[in-house]
């Protein structure tokens, strides 16, 4: 197997997930998923593996929504998706589609203007039955119910999407509004479509966003599941198969060694340091510790982590700013200590806080902290320890004194 350092993987070369993909779809028979992991440890990969085998019974589609910029255009990507799923509807009721797509269009363009200063514009529109947008919508959801295979659509990057809306000009209650037409939309018999079923990728974290704006309840139709690292047997696997396919032979304690020094085997990480090590096979040199050494602080924590990492500390700028100077104050103390109990963190806190915030205010932010995968709870020593040894590496690098 030849080392793949960035695109998602398919096929063959997707290590690992096999029962994770299975239980997925155990779990699609009954409701929508939120699938959460940091960027890199294999979402997109996994989203579509099951949009390249779907299973007997489903079609699948798949699309990124981290480039769209306002809720009509998502609108209409869905109905894309749709067609896309499966060709024949576009011939058998192509007319349907179409109509469908203009009246979600007028719908969420109504919903986008609706916003304020009154919403109930948009509510009024949407009981009013002779709007035509109602009738076309249903016409979707009546193609969609004819169908006799259940649709999965895969979205992929959908708080990402939420953050370009605002960007680009959608006010608060805009997306507000276009979260509870889309809840609607997955959830509302009268409205929704039974027999689809929605997966969204997020390596950021929607949650936080969504309680800041009051609208959590948006997502609460989806079951929460967290894509892992991989286990340390497929991790092994992964990374004997990568220095396998360059003609590298690495003994066991060698393995081992390297995977220690990555931590939760994230399997970006496993293909970087593989790569790492076939080049140093090649240059000739012998994979003893040093060597490997090396290869984790030139190459992992070095060039390829730069960019990985360099993502954590700026999305920490979606936080308030008073509270992203509270999380890097946090974050620093965690890198140079290695952990630290509630309490010493609470103390940092309130200090530089003061009045400004309040014990609740810190709660959250330690929640947010661990739901963006920055910190976690060692259940060893009962303290608060950055989520990866890796990140740490890199954070006291380049963020500590
Ligand atoms: N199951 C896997 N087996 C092997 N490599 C993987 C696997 N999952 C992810 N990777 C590695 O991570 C990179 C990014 O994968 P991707 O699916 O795009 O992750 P995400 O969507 O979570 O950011 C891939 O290029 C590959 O190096
Ligand atoms: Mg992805």
């Amino acid at each position: 197997m030849r080392p793949i350092i960035g695109p998602p993987v398919r096929g063959e070369d997707l290590w690992g997930r096999g029962p994770f993909i299975n239980g997925l779809w155990e779990r699609l028979k009954g409701n929508s998923i939120h699938l959460v992991a940091p960027r890199r440890f294999g979402k997109t990969s996994v989203m579509r593996a099951l949009c390249d085998r779907p299973r007997e019974g489903w079609k699948a589609v798949y699309f990124n929504a981290e480039a769209i910029t306002e809720p009509v255009a998502f609108a209409r990507r869905l109905i894309d998706a749709a067609r896309q799923a499966d060709p024949s509807w576009r011939t058998v009721s192509a007319r349907g589609l179409e109509a469908a797509a203009e009246g979600l269009k007028a719908m969420v363009s109504a919903a986008a203007v609706g916003v304020s200063p009154d919403q109930r514009v948009w509510l009024e529109v949407r009981r009013d039955p002779k709007h035509e947008w109602e009738g076309r919508s249903r016409s979707l959801r009546r193609t969609l119910r004819k169908v006799d295979t259940r649709v999965l659509f895969a979205v992929d990057e959908l708080a990402v999407m939420l953050e370009r809306f605002r960007r680009h000009g959608t006010a608060d209650g805009g997306i507000d509004l276009f979260l509870h037409w889309f809840r609607d939309l997955r959830t509302d018999p009268a409205a929704g479509l039974e027999n689809c079923r929605f997966i969204l990728g997020n390596s950021i974290g929607l949650e936080g966003a969504l309680s800041r704006m009051g609208a959590i309840d948006t997502i609460n139709d989806l079951q929460r599941l967290v894509l892992d690292e991989l286990a340390p047997h497929d991790a092994e696997a992964l990374l004997v198969a990568v220095l396998d396919g360059a003609g590298v032979a690495l003994s066991r304690a060698a393995r081992r060694r390297a995977l220690d020094l990555i931590g939760p085997p994230v399997p970006f990480f496993i293909q970087v340091l593989a790569d790492a090590l076939v080049d140093a096979a090649r240059s000739g040199r012998r994979l003893g510790p040093e060597a490997i050494q090396a290869a984790y602080e030139q190459r992992v924590v070095g060039t390829h982590g730069q960019t990985y990492f360099q993502h954590y500390y700026d999305r920490l700028r979606r936080y308030e700013p008073i509270d992203h100077g509270l999380a890097l104050l946090l974050l620093r103390h965690l890198a140079e200590t290695g952990r630290a109990a509630t309490t010493t963190l609470w103390s940092i806190y309130a200090r530089r806080a003061g009045k400004r915030r309040g014990e609740e205010d810190f709660r959250r932010l330690l929640a947010e902290l661990q739901t963006d995968f920055y910190i976690r709870v060692d259940p060893k020593i009962g303290e608060y320890v950055f989520w990866s040894n890796i990140l740490r590496d890199w954070w006291r690098r380049h963020h500590c004194m």
